[in-house]
């Protein structure tokens, strides 16, 4: 039985870092691509003579050109440009939208099958604008920010708390920016609700430095941003699709009325599987919760009409059932 054929477009750091990761853990023969000469291939050249140690089976190619894209089953966009210290991932708005339509078009010719997970920033809207150009159902598009925002939310509460960052259970909602909507009604440690167990004004503290996470990281680097969690959060959920989990993760998902959102994509709690988006899962919350949800669906919204490239809604998709 061949292997599964996994690509990531971009050999930066988080791209890169997701190919070493996705082939650490064998889930398939892995291809970089990137426009830059060298990079892909030098990246992916060094990247499989880690084989012998690590005892890895994934082939790993890297290469310039796009026809590689043919039978991928499974691709991770990264191309597009990281922040600078001081700016916001909407600042790269106009020019990472000029990256992905015209990736968006190659994936639709190349691999009119494969399930795409975004990770370029503007988060949310990369996302819209990727399901818009490829034309493909929603249940095969979607964006990796909650699994990270959940994550660092997890390792602060973790690191307070004197907890193993997995006894923490954590869910981040929304877009992927100053409005995402840490869903702390449902935050538990060891299974017990949060609620009570530290001050609100640490917990305040916590939730504000998760919303910061992505720009202390880019302040301390100088020079790029985040990639190490990144791309665990990327191959989190390329694991719960390449291994069927039904697992639900926080995944920007195009919304059609669920959560009473209509035509954004933005942050919900997703099952993952074979399929791709198996479900959208509609928790409980709490009206300030909701409310701020709303909140920011209207500013991805509000990015999605301002981009010229795209229609002002993203295209209504059809269903792959
Ligand atoms: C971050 C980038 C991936 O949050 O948006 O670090």
């Amino acid at each position: 039985m061949s292997r599964l054929q996994l690509t990531v477009i971009g050999a930066g750091q988080v791209g890169a870092t997701t190919a070493h990761l996705l082939a650490l853990k064998s889930l398939g023969d892995v291809t970089l691509i990137d426009i830059v000469e060298g990079l892909a291939q030098g990246k992916a050249l060094d990247l499989s003579q880690s084989a012998p140690m690590e005892g890895f089976h994934s082939a790993v190619r890297g290469t310039t050109d796009f026809d590689a894209l043919a039978g991928s089953q499974l691709i991770v966009v990264t191309a597009g440009l990281a922040r600078k210290p001081g700016m916001s991932r909407d600042d790269l708005l106009a020019a990472n939208a000029n990256i992905i339509g015209p990736l968006a078009d190659r994936i639709a010719k190349h691999a009119p099958q494969a399930i795409v997970i975004v990770v370029t920033n503007p988060l949310d809207v990369m996302v819209a604008l990727m399901l818009h150009r490829t034309g493909f159902p929603r249940e095969r598009v979607m964006g990796m920010a909650g699994v990270l925002d959940s994550a660092r939310l997890r390792t602060f509460l973790a690191q307070r708390l004197q907890v193993a960052p997995t006894e923490i259970e954590a869910m981040v909602l929304g877009s992927h920016g100053d409005l995402m909507v840490p869903i702390i009604s449902s935050i538990t440690v060891k299974g017990r609700p949060i609620l009570g167990q530290i001050p609100d004004t640490e917990l305040e503290q916590i939730v504000q430095r998760t919303k910061d996470g992505g720009a202390e990281v880019v302040t301390l680097l100088k020079t790029g941003s985040a990639f190490y969690a990144p791309a665990s959060s990327v191959v989190r959920m390329a694991t719960a699709i390449l291994q069927n989990q039904h697992a639900v993760l926080p995944v920007c998902a195009a919304l059609q009325g669920e959560y009473g959102l209509w035509d954004v994509c933005l942050g919900v709690p997703v099952q993952l599987g074979a399929a791709g988006i198996e479900r959208i899962v509609e928790l409980p919350l709490t009206p300030q919760e909701r409310t701020a949800l709303a909140h920011s669906a209207a500013q991805v919204g509000d990015m999605i009409k301002s981009l010229s490239t795209i229609a002002a809604r993203p295209r209504t998709p059809a269903t792959s059932t």
